[in-house]
């Protein structure tokens, strides 16, 4: 007789397979240099977050579960150590690049490693420890877009330009044109309230109140921000937040991350290597600030996370599950807004992250979980801004409309957009 811990183990076995092979496919057609290089501390080596994502199950499920476990490798406790400060001292985030051992050959073992012990103890898991386990493969989701991410920067430091995929380039194709949709405001009910996996910051679930409001039918083009360029956009402080004007200046900002200027065109360093920039694909790789920049440019503004949250929920009511473009397309880049458009929304989700107008701060009545997993998100809830929908470097199945990423404002190496919005 099977019970509900043994479906549920079965079902956990099968994504905590396809999440580990799914790492191993982001890795795969990389060459052993690529593992190593960190870009900048706010990057990872590849190779740091194969063995991170590994750690993470043995640290909190192997440790835990099996009362006699000694690690092969007790130093990795350190060195693969991301922040959580319950755990132990953690090696320091800005140097994971000075680590040319372990060697990859040696992760790779470590995570055949501990994909047996989980295999093993996977049917003796209580349900605390299951949950553990769900939130480990949501873990190592978040990394395979990070895989991605730092990836992407570490090769645009490269004069070479590698390119992670060979693919074409987007050409002439149109955007579908710019709509508004209306949302009547009221009470609406915000954070996650079902019975599947989501994070503690999704948590609880509570009302707010919005003001009449509307949202553009679809994410703001490369050329309609080109616009922005021209009229001189980066010139003029009058569309700036103080600390963004000095952001542009301290690091001498003119465009968004990964664009390059070649005589009067605009070229963009992409996963498939240098390309021109599309005037009809999602701008994609700018900060908090030249979203909240081009927004009041536009004469309009970021929807707040709540705005964001109840049009998704509006949206999802009319069609049964989440569409749009994401990592299991393997286009690694954002697509033009299709012109059949038979949804009236459009690029909700997928495609770029969406800067919302809202910090990153916590539900009424939120608690962090107990212990070293109530580091995960809660204590990051300062200076950071959230961001909503996914993006096409994230796993379908890793985002919900309750789906709170966070970053703060100044940072542009996450596939981060804009959709703009309007209070009428
Ligand atoms: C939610 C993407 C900001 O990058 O630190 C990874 C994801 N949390 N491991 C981050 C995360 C723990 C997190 N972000
Ligand atoms: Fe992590």
């Amino acid at each position: 007789m099977s019970t509900a811990v043994d479906i549920r183990s079965e079902v956990l076995r099968q994504q905590f397979r396809e999440v580990r092979q799914r790492s191993e496919k982001i890795a795969a057609p990389l060459e052993i240099e690529d593992f190593v290089v960190q870009s900048m501390p706010d990057a990872s080596p590849i190779k740091w977050h194969l063995a991170h994502t590994t750690w993470f199950f043995e640290t909190f499920v192997l440790q835990p579960s099996l009362a006699d476990y000694v690690s092969p490798w007790p130093q990795f406790e350190y060195l693969f150590n991301s922040y959580y400060n319950t755990v132990g001292r953690p090696f320091p985030r800005s140097e994971r690049g000075l680590l040319s051992r372990p060697t990859v050959t040696d992760v790779w073992k470590y995570r055949r490693y501990v994909d047996e012990r989980i295999e093993e103890v996977m049917s003796t898991l209580d349900a605390q420890l299951l949950t553990v386990i769900e939130l480990g493969v949501h873990h190592e989701q978040q990394h395979q877009e990070l895989m991605l991410t730092d990836l992407k920067h570490a090769f645009s430091c490269n004069p070479l330009c590698p390119a992670y995929v060979d693919q074409a380039a987007i050409g002439e194709t149109a955007a579908s044109d710019r709509r508004w949709i209306a949302y009547e405001g009221g009470i609406s009910s915000i954070g996650y309230d079902g019975d599947q996996f989501c994070y503690d910051n999704e948590q609880p679930a509570h009302q707010t109140l919005l003001e009449p409001y509307a949202l553009a039918s679809r994410l703001v083009t490369s050329g309609e921000y080109l616009e922005f360029m021209a009229d001189g956009g980066y010139q003029d402080p009058q569309w700036w937040l103080s600390d963004g004007w000095n952001f542009l200046q301290s690091q001498q900002i003119v465009a968004p991350l990964y664009w390059r200027q070649q005589a009067e065109h605009w070229l963009q360093l992409t996963l498939g290597g240098l390309v021109p920039v599309s005037p009809s694909q999602p701008v994609h790789h700018v900060s908090y600030y030249e979203a909240d920049a081009f927004a009041r440019w536009a004469g309009h503004r970021l929807p707040t996370e709540q705005e964001w949250e109840t049009a998704a929920q509006t949206e999802l009511a009319s069609s049964d599950s989440i569409q749009g473009l994401f990592l299991e397309s393997e286009e690694f880049r954002p697509l033009p807004a299709s012109l059949d458009a038979t949804n009236r929304m459009q690029q909700l989700f997928g495609d770029v992250w969406q800067w919302t107008a809202s910090p990153y701060t916590a539900y009424p009545r939120y608690r962090a979980s107990a212990g070293a997993l109530g580091e995960y998100n809660g204590k990051f809830m300062c200076n950071q801004w959230v961001l909503r929908g996914g993006s096409c470097v994230t796993p379908q199945s890793h985002i919900r409309a309750t789906y709170r990423n966070f970053f703060g404002p100044g940072k542009r190496w996450q596939f981060s957009g804009i959709r703009l919005a309007k209070s009428i």
